[in-house]
């Protein structure tokens, strides 16, 4: 925040012409800025959130309940639905593919998948944090390609048995004796911002 004191300005008028000024550059910049980024970034997430949840209950868990299809890693071979992360990763694809500078994708310290490793520093140090403490995102800027990027990074939970059970007898899983609830990795999300 900016203080401005009018104590050397003698003239009130000239004073009060400076504070609008400053009020009016404020005013623009606040309108140029637009919504805060961790904001836009809570948006996204409720809705990668919302679908990653929806999909894994209402779709794969109630085929798999009416013993009409499993989900897994092969189902492009197989008559199968593809596994929730790999909905997710696919949307973020999607989103490439769009031409948006929006990124999303699922990264874990653990990765079953290498390529879902964290990307950087800022990934290892946040996915880091979130598996301590998943209730608060890990989020700041970096730069990318000479571009100012925010990225925030939620929790990713085993919110079901099926991931705890799928992970664990997963031959390449980098942690097994997952448990219920455990942080398994974190949705990351990032778009530039000035
Ligand atoms: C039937 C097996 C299966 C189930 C169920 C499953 N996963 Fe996975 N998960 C995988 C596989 C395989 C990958 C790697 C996908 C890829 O990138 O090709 C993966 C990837 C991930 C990743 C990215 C890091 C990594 O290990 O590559 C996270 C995080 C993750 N899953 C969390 C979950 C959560 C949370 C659930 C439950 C809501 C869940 N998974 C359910 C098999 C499963």
């Amino acid at each position: 925040m900016r203080t401005i004191t009018c104590g050397t300005l003698t003239l009130l008028g000239l004073c009060a012409l400076t504070l609008g000024a400053v009020r009016g550059e404020m005013a623009g910049a606040g309108a140029q800025g637009g919504i805060p980024p961790e904001v836009v970034a809570g948006y996204v997430y409720a809705i990668v959130q919302a679908d990653r949840t929806l999909y894994t209950t209402h779709v794969v868990e109630r085929m798999e309940e009416l013993g009409k299809a499993l989900a897994t890693e092969q189902w492009k071979k197989q008559e199968a639905l593809p596994l929730p992360a790999q909905m997710l990763l696919m949307a973020g694809e999607e989103i490439k593919g769009q031409g948006t500078d929006l990124r999303i994708r699922l990264a874990s310290l653990w990765p079953i998948n290498k390529a879902n490793g964290p990307a950087d520093d800022f990934e290892r140090v946040g996915l880091e944090r979130v598996a301590k403490e998943p209730k608060r995102p890990y989020a700041g800027f970096i730069t990318q390609e000479g571009k100012r990027v925010f990225k925030a990074i939620y929790a990713d939970r085993a919110v079901t048995k099926a991931c705890v059970e799928c992970h664990n007898g997963h031959g390449l899983t980098g942690k097994p004796g997952l448990k219920l609830y455990d942080v398994m990795g974190g949705i990351v999300i990032s778009f530039p911002s000035p």
